[in-house]
């Protein structure tokens, strides 16, 4: 069974990945522990679940709230958890954001281990300790920095997901291969049918090598002073997309990995064919790659991004498939590049 280390300058998480949960007291040992489900999950793989009392919430984004998460500090009091107590959450990213922040500021910082459930939280949200909840309109403008002692991605789950929430998922593992891993891109190309098919042997290793990336990235710049920029590529663009065109959060990065694409060829030397194997990647698994919304709506959510600084602001962006860096251009540069790239659409 792989498993994969975050190593920051003073933590260390540890991921694990394979049908492993049944080993959960083994590989996070606990005087006590309280799991908290997403409902959809429990209904679907209640035999996969550990034993006990646990507490079921609902999913999806409408989860994350501050009213959510002062539910989880009341159960927190009422079932009289302390600092030693383990939270285990099992759910979707939605659910992992959520749970993850009550225990990181609750007695300001109970144990963490998280069983993400979903694809997209398996190879992104599970993992780099970025957790939080919207308010006021914005997507996780309440949140923490602070790693999970353990993630156990547990493939069996993604059996259940639906096509759409598969191909989220699918966005991000491609964002992946494609800032840091062009064997992993290779093998998306090649395997698409054994992934649609949600065969488990192949999804664990992608999942693994999904992961991998991100560890890597993580490892060296927990807190986004650099080279975490590039996990954000596609996302500039695409939290806009998501906001102002209500979108599914993998069909909007999608459409904004192909933005940032266009843009590194300008401003990085992406060769022209790497766009087109791009854009044949996500066109492959169903998602969409063409300009959606109203540019001067979009420009409005770019200019709230937590990435701007001042008049520039800091994207990831491709020198290969495989490779990226990060750049801080001026912001007149980049809207005037997407401008032109709406209007020509
Ligand atoms: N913290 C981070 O670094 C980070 C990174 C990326 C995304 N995110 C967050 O992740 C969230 C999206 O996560 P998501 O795509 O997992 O969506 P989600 O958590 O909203 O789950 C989508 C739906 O799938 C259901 N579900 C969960 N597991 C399932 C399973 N095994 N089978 C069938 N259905 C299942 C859920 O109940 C929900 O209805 C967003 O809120 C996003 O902001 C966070
Ligand atoms: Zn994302």
């Amino acid at each position: 069974m792989p498993s994969i280390t975050i190593q920051t300058e003073t933590v260390q998480s540890i991921i694990h990945v394979g049908a492993c949960l049944e080993r959960l007291e083994h590989l996070v040992p606990a005087r006590d522990r309280i799991c908290i489900v997403d409902r959809v999950v429990a209904d679907a793989h209640a035999a996969l679940l550990p034993p006990g009392d646990h507490l079921y919430l609902e999913g999806g984004e409408g989860a994350k709230t501050l009213a959510r998460v002062e539910q989880l500090y009341q159960t927190f009091l009422e079932r009289r958890c302390d600092r030693d107590t383990l939270v285990v959450g099992i759910g979707g990213g939605a659910l992992c954001d959520l749970i993850a922040f009550a225990a990181a500021t609750y007695l300001r910082g109970m144990r963490v281990t998280l069983v993400p459930t979903t694809l997209l939280a398996q190879v992104d949200a599970s993992l780099g300790g970025k957790n939080g909840v919207n308010f006021g309109g914005y997507k996780n403008l309440v949140g923490v920095i602070r790693q999970p002692e353990c993630v156990i991605c547990d493939p069996r789950f993604l059996g259940s997901l639906t096509p759409q929430i598969f191909r989220h998922g699918m966005a991000e593992v491609i964002k992946h291969a494609a800032i840091g891993d062009r064997h992993l891109f290779a093998q998306l190309e090649t395997d698409r049918e054994r992934l649609l098919a949600l065969e488990m042997a192949t999804l664990e290793q992608v999942v693994t090598a999904a992961i991998q990336v991100k560890a890597h990235v993580v490892s060296a710049d927990e807190m986004e002073r650099g080279a975490r920029v590039t996990l954000n590529f596609g996302h500039t663009l695409g939290h806009a997309i998501e906001s102002t065109c209500a979108l599914p959060h993998g069909e909007a990065v999608s459409i904004g990995m192909m933005a940032d694409a266009r843009l590194s060829v300008v401003h990085a030397g992406l060769a022209v064919s790497a766009v087109s194997r791009l854009q044949g990647l996500l066109t492959a698994y169903g998602l969409p790659t063409t300009p959606c919304g109203e540019w001067p709506k979009l420009r409005e959510a770019v200019r709230q991004d937590k990435k701007r600084h001042h008049d520039a602001i800091r994207l990831g962006v491709l020198t290969d498939i495989g490779t990226s860096t990060v750049m801080e251009l001026p912001l007149d540069t980049v809207e005037q590049f997407f401008a032109r790239e709406w209007s020509d659409a």
